[in-house]
């Protein structure tokens, strides 16, 4: 399956991530709206990353940020539509956020996994840090990852 991974640079990608995230998150996940979005997704700080299909649909979504700590970038958002899921289509979103984050200059990446997905990220070398909590009425853990610098 031909899936091409792209960094959002133009408003009808941006809303075509915001519809992985409402399948995945709202839908799915029952996560309240006024949640899901926040301030960041129109920050120009914040930069979204898009994954569509051989026929051009949206199936996944992922965004970085800076963090308050110099270096530091925070993933968040991470979503991959249900069908795509156990393709590697995560963990591809994943190196491509690192690639990208890297390139900009951050040295670390940090995120709140929700617990479930915690084994995905350690898979890819993220750290587990701190206690079990909870965010949307989801639990969560603090993870992060040393990037290699260029
Ligand atoms: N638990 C344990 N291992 C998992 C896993 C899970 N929930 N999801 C994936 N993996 C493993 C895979 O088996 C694979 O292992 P491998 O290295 O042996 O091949 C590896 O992680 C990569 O899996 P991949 O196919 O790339 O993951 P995916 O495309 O299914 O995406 C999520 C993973 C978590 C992004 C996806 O399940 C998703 O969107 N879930 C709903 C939204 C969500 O919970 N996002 C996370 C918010 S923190």
């Amino acid at each position: 399956m031909a899936i091409s991974i792209i960094r959002v640079e133009d408003p009808s990608s941006l809303q075509d991530a915001f519809e992985v995230r409402r399948q995945v998150f709202i839908e799915e996940q029952h996560v309240p709206e006024d949640m899901e979005l926040d301030e960041y997704d129109d920050a120009p700080q914040t930069i979204h990353i898009l994954a569509r299909d051989e026929n051009g649909s949206p199936v996944g979504t992922a965004r970085f940020r800076p963090y308050h700590d110099a270096g530091v970038a925070k993933v968040e958002r991470v979503a991959v539509v249900g069908s795509h899921r156990g393709t590697g289509l995560g963990r591809s979103l994943m190196k491509f956020i690192e690639a990208e984050a890297s390139h900009e200059g951050f040295r670390e990446l940090r995120l709140n996994a929700q617990t479930h997905a915690q084994c995905f990220y350690e898979r890819l070398g993220y750290k587990a840090v701190g206690n079990v909590f909870f965010e949307a009425g989801i639990e969560h853990i603090a993870m992060w990852k040393p990037l290699s610098t260029h």
